[in-house]
């Protein structure tokens, strides 16, 4: 696998915009863009190796050495939308169609991303606030190769990928700084097209680890998904529930 090269990356950035460190091995690229002071607009942190990845939930994410996707993208300014995890699934997902089949990465509420059936890639949106501003950093892993004795995971060797993982970043970079100056309008729709579990049932797990099947109608503006259940429609947020049954 090739290493990360900063000038493929940084080629269809905004250079005067974006600072890029690559680095070969840290704890975690979340955890390293909170004590990072900005120099620029954005600071993007890449690692070929994690030593200490965070998933959501306080989970782990397995970060080897695989030629995969550790990137975290955190903004001087507040990107202030509410369902920010949602729209950067969108990106991940419009840019990993881009280099594998139609219809083949889909996203399940609110942000893993899937391919096959398995869990290839996620988000983990988090904010810093100080006295004088709130920063917000996105991370996501996206796994290009996993250990075999790992295989409950996805990767995307199948697509033979690995080596635009350069171009990738970019891209993904490229569309998350685009949020700064676009509406966003459609992203419901947008979101719901990548959605695997459209009108399907799912099991609803909650915090207290009660469980219920629904199904899964949609998401709404602040990108809370709309279950019906047995009781009418129900509306969640993500820290109020996980969801199960749909893989
Ligand atoms: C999830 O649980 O689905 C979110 C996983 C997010 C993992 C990425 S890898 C790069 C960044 N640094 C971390 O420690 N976590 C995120």
């Amino acid at each position: 696998m090739k290493p990360l090269n900063k000038n493929t990356i940084l080629t269809n950035l905004p250079k005067n915009r974006v600072n890029l460190t690559i680095y070969k091995e840290i704890t975690s690229t979340n955890e390293l863009s909170k004590n990072t002071a900005f120099k620029n607009e954005f600071n993007l942190i890449l690692a070929e190796k994690q030593t200490a990845g965070k998933g959501r939930h306080g989970k782990n994410w397995y970060s080897p050495k695989n030629g995969n996707i550790y990137m975290s993208l955190s903004t001087k300014k507040e990107l202030n939308y509410a369902p920010l995890s949602l729209l950067v699934g969108i990106i991940c997902a419009q840019v990993l169609t881009k280099y594998t089949n139609k219809g083949a990465v889909r996203l399940k509420w609110p942000n893993d991303i899937v391919v096959n059936n398995k869990k290839v890639g996620g988000i983990l949106v988090e904010k810093v606030v100080s006295d004088s501003e709130t920063t917000t950093i996105v991370g996501i892993g996206i796994n290009f190769l996993i250990d075999p004795q790992e295989k409950w995971w996805g990767d995307l060797s199948h697509y033979n990928v690995g080596d635009s993982r350069d171009h990738i970043i970019s891209m993904i970079t490229s569309k998350i700084i685009n949020l700064f100056n676009k509406e966003n309008e459609d992203w419901i729709d947008e979101w719901l097209k990548y959605c695997m579990h459209i009108n399907k049932e799912v099991k609803i797990i909650k915090t207290d680890d009660s469980s219920e099947n629904a199904i899964f109608k949609s998401i709404d503006q602040d990108g809370c998904a709309l279950l019906e259940t047995e009781m009418g429609i129900k509306i969640f947020n993500s820290g109020e529930i996980s969801i199960k049954g749909v893989y």
